[in-house]
């Protein structure tokens, strides 16, 4: 496979109407996936269009939104925990208090209101942390579909408390063996399971990754996430915030908060990938900072490979966050220069995780403290460059913590208490 060294910041941005419509941002994105897939994909374009000027639909994933999972999400400010952020005035976008503890119910709601259009009965989704499997099959429980949810059985293990979840709403977990036993792994065993039941089967995907048209319908039910935050910081601050914070795995949680704010030019946009052990090391999930740009899962983006094209397995202590590809917007937003995307260790991560749990009472998931880690980053370079600034950083709480109770205990364990005073993030 080729191995293309583009970096970002050398490409032209206009975000106004991606993706084209073959699917493409740019060079990114598109549709590499076997003919028998097709029709299928061809068939949830129709729908998802169809959909868009159908005032029924609006008008039931607007209910839903409201009457079952909580919308609109609101936002806090993080008073205390600023305090460890330079001269920054940290705001956080809520989805951790939606129905199922995520933002992954918001893109589950929009694309099982499609499944029922199409007239499929059988949903099937990949899942990292749980989140997304937990999220599917409460849709699933919710619209009487039927339900297999594939996942890594390293996750299975580091997310057991979202496997129960997911066998008590009704949802069969397949635990899979191959690979590195994480994400991607799962995800190839969805596609096949697709393949073989594409008649009566939608596969939920459950990030801004895969085939065209799954970035752009993922991203599209994730929109309301910063359409949400962008009139309630303008409400509360009389601004827009100066940077937007999110973590980076597929990317669907930074699409939904960013896609509002593209067209914002004062607004800078950040997206945190997970650094695992540190990018030096080569064990991390940094596609955008530590890959290089090649085909996965059927989009065409930034991937860790190596120089034959074979994807190498990806390393991070959160179990969303563990994926060696990315949603090909991101790649684009990269390129572009539109977006900044930078990288976070576990151990950054795990210090954000506690900081916030102690200063403001929210504990976040591990793959949302990656974000909360790099805001905390952000606000201190910009305190050492211009200590006048008074940045407004909005940082998306993607999920909440509970599920990851076990991974930080085990982890703080072991390495006792993690030292935030020297605020040397
Ligand atoms: C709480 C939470 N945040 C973020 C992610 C990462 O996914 P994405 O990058 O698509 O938002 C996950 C994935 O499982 C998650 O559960």
């Amino acid at each position: 496979m080729t191995i293309d060294q583009g970096r970002p910041g050398t490409g032209d941005a206009s975000p106004g109407g991606l993706p084209d419509a073959r699917g493409h941002f740019g060079e990114f994105g598109g549709t590499f996936v076997p003919e028998a897939l097709h029709a299928a994909l061809d068939e949830l374009i129709r729908a998802f269009e169809d959909s868009r000027t159908d005032p029924e639909f609006a008008a039931e994933l607007a209910d839903l939104q409201a009457n079952y999972t909580g919308r609109p999400s609101p936002i806090t400010e993080a008073k205390r925990f600023s305090q460890y952020c330079g001269n920054a005035r940290v705001v956080l976008k809520r989805e951790d208090l939606n129905h199922t503890g995520s933002h992954k119910i918001n893109n589950v709601l929009g694309q099982g209101l499609l499944t029922r259009r199409m007239g499929k009965t059988r949903v099937i989704a990949e899942t990292g942390a749980g989140q997304h499997g937990v999220a599917t099959a409460t849709v699933a429980a919710l619209m009487g579909f039927e339900c297999r949810v594939y996942m890594g059985k390293v996750d299975t293990e580091r997310q057991a408390l979202n496997v129960a979840r997911m066998q008590l709403l009704g949802a069969e977990v397949v635990a899979v063996e191959a690979g590195s036993r994480t994400l991607k792994d799962a995800m190839n065993e969805a596609m096949r399971d697709w393949v073989t039941n594409v008649d009566t089967t939608h596969y939920l995907i459950g990030s801004v990754s895969g085939p065209h048209p799954f970035p752009m319908i993922v991203r599209e039910f994730q929109r309301v996430i910063g359409a949400e935050a962008r009139v309630q910081v303008r409400e509360r601050f009389g601004q827009l915030p100066d940077a937007v914070c999110a973590c980076v795995g597929g990317g669907s949680n930074a699409m939904g908060i960013f896609a509002d704010f593209i067209e914002d030019e004062g607004v800078a946009l950040y997206g945190f990938e997970a650094g695992g052990s540190g990018i030096e090391t080569g064990l991390h999930a940094a596609a955008i900072n530590g890959g290089s740009v090649g085909v996965l899962h059927g989009t065409r983006t930034y991937v860790l490979q190596d120089a034959d094209g074979q994807t190498i397995e990806s390393h991070s202590i959160s179990a969303g966050l563990d994926y060696p590809g990315v949603g090909p917007e991101h790649s684009w937003l990269a390129r572009t220069g539109r977006a900044t995307y930078e990288t976070i260790t576990d151990a950054e991560a795990m210090d954000a995780f506690l900081l916030l749990s102690r200063t403001e009472g929210i504990m976040p998931a591990i793959e949302s403290a990656h974000a909360v880690a790099g805001a905390r980053r952000l606000g201190l370079r910009i305190a050492e460059q211009d200590p006048d600034a008074r940045p407004l950083i909005l940082i998306n709480i993607s999920g909440r913590g509970d599920k990851d109770v076990d991974t930080a205990m085990a982890y703080f364990g072991v390495r006792g208490e993690a030292d935030h005073s020297t605020g040397a993030l």
